[in-house]
């Protein structure tokens, strides 16, 4: 959330989170991913410029609207034919049992109900000796370095409520033994931002945040109060933002 469009107007910590991803993940020349829950198609873009040997790159995505974007927006950049989408359910993969040679799933999974059934797909269609990266944020991990912590706290577990994202990250490891893959090593992407910088990520989840809780009891005081907070130390130049997406690396 607030990072899937990151390559136009390029989001430098994005693009570097992306990058250690796919060094995680390892496709080599030939080889043949799938990116599930692809939404607008950046990482699959991304992935076909950062690695040209890579065979195929497939991206799923549920969402309509998304899907069809993400083709306009692949059509727009190029004729890379190795690229492609389809419109597909993560819980339904529209492929053969052990198509692909590595797989990806980021941030997707607090959307699929129940979770663990994109997982069964996503190892139903790894090839023996492939790689899936699971990721997902845990949002209880924010920190923003504000000099009123028991505010920021406050915001940050307001945002990451009780619902299925909330527990997401925290949860993924024993999702992905329960899916039947034979390896899981569970591992943490920490993303920081030791500043304020207006095409990194902490500005873009402030946004996000606000809007969010702006439709919940946080209450419209306190979540000026939060945001004079931020505003203060980005003004004093103590800003400090830091967020842990968990990464599980599963072989089938
Ligand atoms: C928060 S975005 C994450 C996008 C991207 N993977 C990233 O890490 O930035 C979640 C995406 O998953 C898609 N999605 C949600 N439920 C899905 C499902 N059941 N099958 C496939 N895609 C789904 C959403 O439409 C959305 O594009």
């Amino acid at each position: 959330m607030a990072q899937e469009r990151f390559l136009d107007g390029p989001m430098p910590d994005i693009v570097a989170q992306w990058r250690q991803y796919f060094s995680w993940l390892d496709p080599r020349a030939g080889e043949a991913v799938i990116d599930v829950g692809c939404d607008t198609g950046d990482a699959a873009r991304f992935l076909a410029q950062e690695y040209p040997a890579v065979g195929q790159i497939m991206g799923v995505e549920a969402d309509e609207r998304r899907y069809l974007r993400a083709i306009e927006r692949w059509r727009s950049g190029g004729d890379d034919c190795r690229v492609e989408f389809r419109r597909a359910d993560a819980r339904h993969l529209p492929f053969e049992n052990a198509t692909f040679d590595k797989a990806i799933c980021a941030e997707t999974l607090e959307f699929v109900n129940p979770p663990i059934e994109a997982l069964m797909e996503l190892r139903r269609v790894l090839r023996p000796g492939g790689i899936a990266l699971v990721v997902h944020t845990d949002w209880e991990t924010q920190v923003f370095s504000t000099s009123d912590r028991a505010r920021s706290r406050r915001a940050v577990l307001a945002f990451a409520g009780d619902g299925q994202g909330a527990g997401m990250g925290r949860q993924l490891y024993h999702l992905c033994r329960q899916a039947g893959f034979a390896v899981v090593e569970p591992m943490v992407y920490t993303l920081v931002n030791a500043g304020w910088q207006e095409d990194h990520y902490a500005p873009r989840v402030v946004e996000l945040m606000s809007q969010w809780l702006a439709e919940t009891e946080f209450g419209a005081g306190e979540l000026a109060q939060w945001r004079a907070d931020v505003a203060d130390a980005v003004a004093d130049g103590s800003f400090f933002y830091a967020v842990s997406r968990f990464v599980c690396r599963c072989r089938p």
